[in-house]
């Protein structure tokens, strides 16, 4: 049976294997990885998958971020991803099923809207996640303007279109 974990259940060095197979180990360089510098994973709303024979075959990681707005003011968020499943055993829905257990538990608990650097055709088919109200924001690295998204939650206040740069919490 595949099994969701906490994602605090894995060693660092599996982790670290896991993203390395998925993303290269080249990894570090992208804006992503910029954006949330300096902090540490959230426990609640990151999580481990093991397949049916009990391998650790996919992850998702969500940290405290922020938009750090022109007007001083500072907007808290969190950032989905990476979401990662290993690169042979893609295509048989545990992305899926690690996006609706994060989709669910931030719909009853997180205290902050949702963002991410993702494909649209996805994160916005499954989860409703959109470009809509980010076209005010930066990156401290590239990033093309549809794959930077965001996506409400039930417990916090809806995001307004507002302009700042990405940043650590
Ligand atoms: C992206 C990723 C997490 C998706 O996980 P997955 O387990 O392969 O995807 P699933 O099997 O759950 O896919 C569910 C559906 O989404 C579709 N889908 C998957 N990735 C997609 C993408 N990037 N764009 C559009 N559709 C996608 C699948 O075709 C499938 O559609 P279907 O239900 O109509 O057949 C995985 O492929 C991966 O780890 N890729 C490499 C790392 C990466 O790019 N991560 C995302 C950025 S953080």
């Amino acid at each position: 049976m595949t099994t969701l974990s906490p994602l605090d259940s894995q060693t660092d060095d599996a982790i670290d294997a896991l993203l390395d197979a998925a993303f290269g180990t080249d990894r570090h360089g992208r804006t992503a990885y910029a954006i949330r510098a300096g902090m540490r994973w959230l426990p609640e709303l990151s999580y481990a998958l093991s397949d049916d024979a009990g391998i650790f075959t996919g992850l998702l990681q969500s940290w405290p971020v922020a938009l750090h707005c022109d007007d001083g003011a500072e907007t808290p968020l969190i950032m989905v991803g990476p979401v990662a499943v290993l690169p042979g055993r893609q295509g048989e829905g545990f992305g899926k099923l690690l996006m609706d257990r994060l989709i669910a538990d931030a719909d009853t608990g997180a205290k902050a809207p949702l963002m991410m650097i993702g494909d649209p055709e996805y994160y916005g088919r499954f989860w409703g996640f959109s470009a809509d109200a980010t076209s005010g924001w930066r990156a401290p690295g590239p990033v093309e303007q549809r794959r930077l998204l965001s996506r409400d939650v039930a417990g916090a206040s809806p995001l307004a279109v507002l302009s700042g740069m990405l940043g650590p919490r």
